[in-house]
């Protein structure tokens, strides 16, 4: 059994199950959701803007995944007696050169954010917090799929080169992944 942590000073009343360190912790990467959030709404503005409609509805899907993940760390940090405090996010990148730069700035992000997830589980070992520890493992499999999905979707785009329309029939005909549509239920 884990040791009940003393309530931080902000709390009136109860007892948080984890650390002010890691409700500050958290509370830093539900900004970096909500930013990867911010960022594939404006990569999908640019598809949009561009007349690529799949590629356009594919981050939008993305981005509403990103505002769960960051909706799941919010509802964990109340779950466990704390208090979620959202951070200023920083303005995404809206304009780019190709296809290409916008899928590699999304790819780079999920690598960063799955670098961001191992630090969370390696403060909650260090902290012997067996709770966060446990509801992290679900973003451990979700950053491996998120890593891998952008990864294939980098390869189609080059290989398409200047016919994006490969990659259009490609998303089009693959449909939403199924991961994504059960969650958004
Ligand atoms: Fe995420
Ligand atoms: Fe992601």
């Amino acid at each position: 059994m884990f040791q009940l942590i003393g309530a931080s000073s902000e709390r009136k009343g109860g007892e948080m199950l984890i650390s002010d360190k890691m409700v500050a912790a958290i509370n830093k990467q539900i900004g970096n959701e909500f930013g990867a959030f911010l960022q594939y709404v404006a990569i999908a503005a640019y598809f949009g803007n561009e007349s690529l409609p799949e590629l356009a509805k594919h981050f939008n899907q993305q981005a509403m995944e990103e505002r769960q993940h960051a909706m799941k760390f919010v509802n964990y940090v109340l779950d466990a007696g704390g208090l979620p405090e959202i951070p200023a996010i920083p303005a995404p990148k809206s304009r780019f050169s190709s296809a290409e730069e916008a899928v590699k700035l999304s790819l780079d992000w999920e690598i960063t954010v799955t670098k961001q997830i191992n630090d969370l589980v390696d403060l909650a070992g260090k902290e012997n917090d067996h709770t966060s520890h446990t509801f992290l493992q679900w973003f451990v499999n979700e950053q491996l799929e998120e890593v891998s999905s952008m990864d294939m979707l980098l390869k189609m785009v080059k290989r398409a080169g200047t016919n994006l329309l490969f990659v259009e029939d490609y998303l089009a005909r693959r449909g939403t992944r199924p991961a994504a549509a059960a969650e958004a239920t």
